[in-house]
This record gives C-alpha cells, sequence and structure tokens, in this order.
C-alpha cells in the first residue's frame, strides 16, 4: 500500500519509518529541503533510539523515501498524512494551525484519485472537518475522505510504542475511509491490536482526554508525594498500593518535579481553551497546569532551602536536563525554571546531561556544562538528580561522595535507595519517602 506523510518532524519520520517496516511503501514529504536532503544522505534530525536503524533498513530496501515534491509523493496514494506541527500559538496558547490548513491546502491541489486525507498532528476538535472543508472549497469534485489517527507515542520509546501500541485510534465517518486505514494497520490487528473506530470529533478528543489524564495522574502523585512528607508515609508505597487496583493501574506515578516536554504542557492548555470555549470547562486541567507550573517553581525554592546557609556562591551540581531520559528534548523541561531560579539566588550550577547539553547550552549558556557527570560533582554543595537517566543509577557513590565538599543529594525523582545512601555518607534529600 502506498502512504504519503507531510512533515518529518518527530511523530512524521517515526510514523513514516514505522509504515514502511510493515512493508508498505512510504514518501515522506516536507518544505524544508535541507532536513529533506539530509535525511537523504542518512541524517537523522531527532535523537530516537533504534530510528536511524530503521531508517536506514527500509530505505535500502526501497519502502521509504524522502521528498520535497508533493505532487510526486500523492501519486497512486491511498492515504496521506497530515504530521506537520501543532505549536501553541503565541499569547493566547491556542494550538496553532497554520501548518495543517497549509497541508491541506496543499493536498486539495494534488489530489487526483481517492485518498483519505489523515491528520495524525495533535489537533484540535473540529480540525478534522475543517481540513475537509479546506479540500473540499478548493476542488469541489475532489475523490477523498478525510480521518483522524491520532498518535500515542512517547519520546524515547517511540518506535517501540509504534509497533506495540495498547490501541489504535481511528475517527472516520465512511466504510471506505475505515477500509484504507484498517489495510494500512493490518500488521498490528494480526496481533490483537484493538482498532476504536469512532467519529472525527471524538478520536481527536481521545488524543487531548488521553494526555490530560495522565498530566493529572502525574500531579495528583505529585502531591500525595508532598502530603507524604508532611505525615511521615512512603508515596513509593502509596503508589504501589494504589497502583495494583487495576481501576487505578502503575502507570503515571512516579513523583518528580512536574511534567514538561512538548505534549503535555501544549496539550492541557489547547484542551482547556477547547473546553472553555466551548462552555464546558475542564476545572481539574486548569488546576493541573498552575499546579505543575507551581511545582517546577518550589522544586527550585525546595533546593535552596536545603542548601546549609546562605545559597549565594554554594556550588550545586545538576544531573539531567532534558524533559526526561532517553531524549535530546529540552522543551518545557523542569531544569528550564529550576535552574535559572537557583542562578539568581546566586548559587553557582555545574550540569551534566547525556544527550541534552547541546540544546541546554543555547537556552541556559551561563551554565558550566561537564562532559563528564563526575565532573560536574567536583566540589559541589548539593547534587541535584533532575532526569533519571540509566547513567545516573550506576554511579560510584564512594567516588561520588569524595569529589562532593557536602554529601548532600537532592533526588527529584526517587531514583536513589535512602538507605544505601545514608549508608554511603550521604545526607539524602527524595521525594514523599520518609528521611
Ligand atoms: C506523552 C504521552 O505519554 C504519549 O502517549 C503521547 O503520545 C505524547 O505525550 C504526545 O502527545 O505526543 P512524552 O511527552 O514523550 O509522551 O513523555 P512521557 O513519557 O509521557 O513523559 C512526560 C513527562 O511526564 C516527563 O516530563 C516525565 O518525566 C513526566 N512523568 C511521567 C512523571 O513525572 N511521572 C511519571 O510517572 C510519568
Amino acid at each position: 500500500m502506498r502512504v504519503a506523510m507531510i512533515g518529518v518532524g518527530y511523530v512524521g519520520l517515526v510514523s513514516g519509518a514505522c509504515f514502511s517496516e510493515f512493508g508498505h511503501d512510504v514518501v515522506c514529504i516536507d518544505s524544508d529541503a535541507a532536513r529533506i536532503s539530509a535525511l537523504e544522505q542518512g541524517e537523522i534530525p531527532i535523537y530516537e533510539p533504534g530510528l536511524d536503524e530503521l531508517v536506514a533498513r527500509n530505505r535500502a530496501d526501497g519502502r521509504l523515501r524522502f521528498t520535497t515534491d508533493l505532487m510526486d509523493a500523492l501519486q497512486g496514494a491511498e492515504a496521506v498524512f497530515i504530521a506537520v506541527g501543532t505549536p501553541s500559538r503565541r499569547g493566547d496558547g491556542h494550538a496553532d494551525l497554520t501548518y495543517v490548513y497549509q497541508a491541506a491546502g496543499e493536498i486539495a491541489a494534488e489530489i487526483s484519485a481517492y485518498t483519505v486525507v489523515v491528520t495524525k498532528s495533535t489537533v484540535p476538535v473540529g480540525t478534522g472537518r475543517e481540513v475537509a472543508r479546506i479540500i473540499r472549497s478548493a476542488r469541489p469534485g475532489a475523490d477523498f475522505d478525510v480521518a483522524s489517527n491520532p498518535e500515542f507515542l512517547r519520546e524515547g520509546s517511540a518506535i517501540s510504542d509504534f509497533m506495540r501500541p495498547d490501541r489504535i485510534v481511528i475517527g472516520a465517518e465512511s466504510d471506505r475511509a475505515r477500509e484504507v486505514l484498517r489495510r494500512l494497520y493490518r500488521p498490528l490487528s494480526l496481533r490483537d491490536t484493538p482498532i476504536l473506530f469512532a467519529d472525527l470529533e471524538t478520536a481527536e478528543l481521545i488524543k487531548y482526554a488521553a494526555n490530560a489524564f495522565l498530566a493529572l495522574k502525574i500531579s495528583y502523585i505529585n502531591q500525595i508525594a508532598d502530603l507524604c512528607e508532611k505525615v511521615g508515609a512512603d508515596v513509593q508505597d502509596v503508589a504501589r498500593g494504589i497502583g495494583l487496583d487495576g481501576r487505578i493501574g502503575p502507570k503515571f506515578l512516579h513523583p518528580g518535579p512536574g511534567y514538561g516536554g512538548s505534549c503535555f504542557p501544549k496539550d492541557t492548555q489547547a484542551l482547556m481553551h477547547t473546553a472553555q470555549a466551548a462552555g464546558a470547562p475542564l476545572t481539574l486541567v486548569e488546576a493541573t497546569i498552575a499546579y505543575n507550573e507551581a511545582r517546577k517553581s518550589a522544586m527550585a525554592d525546595r533546593v535552596l532551602q536545603l542548601l546549609e546557609g546562605d545559597a549565594h556562591g554554594q556550588r550545586v551540581a545538576v544531573l539531567g536536563l532534558t524533559f526526561k531520559p532517553n531524549t535530546d528534548d529540552m522543551r518545557e523541561a523542569p531544569s528550564l525554571t529550576i535552574l535559572p531560579r537557583l542562578q539568581t539566588a546566586g548559587v553557582v550550577v555545574s550540569a551534566h546531561d547525556p544527550v541534552g547539553m547541546g540544546e541546554a547550552r543555547r537556552l541556559m549558556p551561563d551554565i558550566r556544562y561537564c562532559d563528564d557527570a563526575y565532573e560536574a560533582l567536583a566540589g559541589a554543595d548539593a547534587l541535584v538528580l533532575l532526569t533519571e537517566w540509566n547513567a545516573y543509577r550506576g554511579m560510584d557513590l564512594q567516588r561520588m561522595r569524595a569529589l562532593m565538599r557536602r554529601p548532600v543529594v537532592i533526588d527529584l525523582r526517587n531514583v536513589y535507595r535512602s538507605r544505601e545512601m545514608r549508608k554511603a555518607g550521604f545526607i539524602y534529600h527524595s521525594l514523599g519517602r520518609p528521611k
């Protein structure tokens, strides 16, 4: 089956590569000629474990191509995916749909035989219908259907999320469109992956409702962690105790410094606006957004409180800068709130991240960046662990202790075990666990 994918950002590139791995013939199109020519040279513009091999293999087998020529890509394509960016619009936080509607206009100009036009970008409720309207008004006789197929990929594990999803959600309103998409995902339905068919609006809302629910779940456990500290309970056991209830489930119950990334902050905002405009405000989501912002600042304040004496001039080593491990993505990372706050208080920050330092340097140029995690610890008055990269789990505690001026460890991801840290001579602080 022939598939066209418009947009070679994160979602487009991962989805395009994975569809080609299913055996489909995929052409990825982007107007950014430099990006396309880099991809043609085999250079992958994003950091995602396993993606380079997947792209290389399918290119070599001739199932995956890159082009800037939409007409060429649409030739014979039964499905064309719109996977362009939908950034937050400056000022009002609404999703900016300029690129989505531009893509719809371009498709309208090139469409020839029956095509299913599928939005894969996260788009507000009503966008699919607007895409249909744009194409129909530009080409009244065009033979097409629109569909919505939101993705649930996590950065860092996007390929396995695509290949082994919990479910596939498809918003489509004609049998013909449903048939095309069913064939596209046949390799997964053969493995018994549930496919949920719904109307356009429902499919669009499922994506936002899922992300907002996960953001809410994280904020909930973060608040429970705060409460645990006050009453002497252990959040790890509380999370386990509630997570074993099948109705709650164990995932996304890890306390941390607040969620970040390119999805939860943006999608919760967009959903909040949709709900307000529709006259059905989601006050729980509004509270989550406000709480998560406050949490990032509260984490900086906590670090300042835990430094002994005047913070001014003290040295803090920060391990982990990206919003989560296995990505180089710094978007909305808690580090971007926490580090500047520490600096404003006069703290001297040395930082390390396995892959995020290039972007971090651009965003926070005044930090001292170290190529090695131990180097960041030299002479530190405290260590703050911000992102739970695996590389930090196995660090040599004795070596860490010997390098630091004061053995204070503030673990904002609950990576280490309290008893072990105390035994190694650290003054250890974590989230929601007894001292
Ligand atoms: C998220 C969703 O998990 C995906 O299903 C969705 O497809 C994607 O957004 C999207 O809309 O494109 P992602 O942003 O890559 O994926 O990352 P997550 O693994 O969900 O983590 C988001 C943030 O929550 C991170 O800052 C992470 O540290 C934090 N988090 C996550 C916690 O603090 N605690 C947890 O228990 C889980």
